[in-house]
């Protein structure tokens, strides 16, 4: 069976990586920044050189393609994001891409040419972490989104997807197309396979999603004469929500998880009770009325504290998608290619969201994960082993080829 190159792979993560590269290994490349741009420009030199025909479309996704040789076949696409987390890591999101990009360099080495056009396309904005919602651009590619909608989305400091795009040069023109298959390889993000000493987790799904803005209204007020039972303080009615969160996501079933990651408190002054926080809570599950049922107990928690606190607690809900489920004849190609590459392997479910979740919904999807280090990802010292990203690459460049077909 044809096989990647390794250490080309590890190689092109590694040059990658040196574009926004963070103290403690990881890297910052938060999306349409000049360094995400840095990335892009990186990624297109590299696909240009292997002799790829770009395009960019109006999100500013970015299309590689290696033509087929059958007239009108659908192409078939692998990618993942170059965008990461304020304090990411070097695989996240570039490995899908990077694999991409290694199996086209592998195709081209053996000289082999495929009846369908093969693409490697990085996302904008998977991350969700500067610009709200996450997966982005494949929202928008796959019709979820509203593209004037997602243009008019601004980062904290106002800044609108529209101008960032333009400031980096990837406001695009190319319009969607249709895809035979979408394949995207990425580590796991979790300990199971590492746990479990398997080389490749074949993906079954993803667990849905709700993401709430949460703003907690109450009255800045003097730290020593205000009396404690007279305060409207919304850090405490903003930590009594953090613990119900948490306490939501370890009492309900199905793989619940429940998260407040972000939060600005107002005025921020240690001898002023905080008049007002702002703060995101992230909650997934692998069962959509279950995910349903969180989301209501969260409402109706956020009323009771608000009451027992004195202060408003507002949610808006911006990001809502049911758990996914990706195509059973590619998951199974998934499992038939890691056994007869002789890697071990397990059907997993994927507790991150990838851009795959919106591509299952316009085309054959399927994924690939491969175990990181300690299962820790969205840090810095993220970490997978060459030998791993390597076999899951071999597994991508093997059923990627399936639906794409050599010509002969
Ligand atoms: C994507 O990174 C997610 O939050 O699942
Ligand atoms: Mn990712
Ligand atoms: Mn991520």
């Amino acid at each position: 069976m044809l096989q990647i190159n390794a250490d080309r792979l590890w190689q092109s993560l590694m040059d990658l990586a040196k574009i926004g590269a963070t103290e403690k290994g990881g890297v910052r490349r938060l999306t349409l920044t000049d360094v995400d741009r840095q990335g892009r420009d990186l990624f297109v030199h590299w696909c240009k050189e292997a002799g790829l025909h770009i395009e960019v479309d109006a999100i500013g996704n970015i299309f590689a393609r290696r033509a087929g040789t059958e007239a009108g076949a659908l192409p078939v696409a692998m990618g993942s994001h170059l965008d990461s987390q304020p304090s990411g890591g070097k695989f996240d999101g570039a490995y899908g891409v990077m694999a991409g990009l290694e199996v086209v360099r592998t195709l081209n080495d053996a000289g082999i040419r495929t009846r369908a056009p093969i693409e490697v396309a990085a996302w904008t904005n998977e991350e969700g972490s500067r610009f709200v919602p996450t997966m982005m651009g494949s929202g928008v590619y796959a019709g979820v989104h509203r593209l004037d909608e997602i243009l008019n989305q601004k980062d904290i400091d106002g800044t609108s997807v529209r101008e960032a795009l333009q400031q980096i040069g990837y406001a695009g023109k190319a319009l969607p197309h249709k895809l035979g298959a979408y394949f995207e390889a990425h580590i796991e993000q979790g300990p199971v396979l590492e746990q479990t000493k398997t080389t490749i987790g074949v993906v079954l799904g993803a667990l849905g999603q709700r993401w709430f803005d949460v703003v907690v209204a109450g009255q800045d007020s003097h730290a020593g004469p205000t009396p404690m039972d007279t305060r409207r303080d919304a850090l405490l009615a903003a930590s009594r929500l953090v613990l119900e969160v948490n306490r939501i996501a370890t009492t309900f079933p199905d793989y619940a998880r429940g998260t407040v990651g972000f939060m600005l408190v107002k005025p921020n002054s240690r001898n002023v009770v905080p008049g007002e926080v702002r703060m995101t809570v992230d909650l997934r599950n692998a069962k959509d009325a279950t995910l349903t049922a969180m989301a209501d107990k969260l409402k109706d928690l956020a009323i009771s504290i608000a009451k027992e606190t004195r202060t408003e607690i507002a949610l808006k809900e911006v990001v809502y998608f049911p758990p996914s489920e990706f195509a059973p004849e590619l998951v199974d190609g998934v499992r038939a290619g890691s056994k007869a590459l002789g890697y071990s392997h397990r059907d997993i479910v994927s507790g991150a969201a990838h851009d795959a979740v919106y591509m299952a919904r316009i085309a054959p999807t399927a994924m690939v994960f491969v175990p990181c280090e300690g299962g820790i990802s969205h840090n810095e010292i993220e970490n997978a082993k060459a030998e791993d990203l390597a076999a899951g690459c071999n597994v991508l460049l093997n059923v990627m080829l399936e639906k794409a077909r050599i010509a002969k």
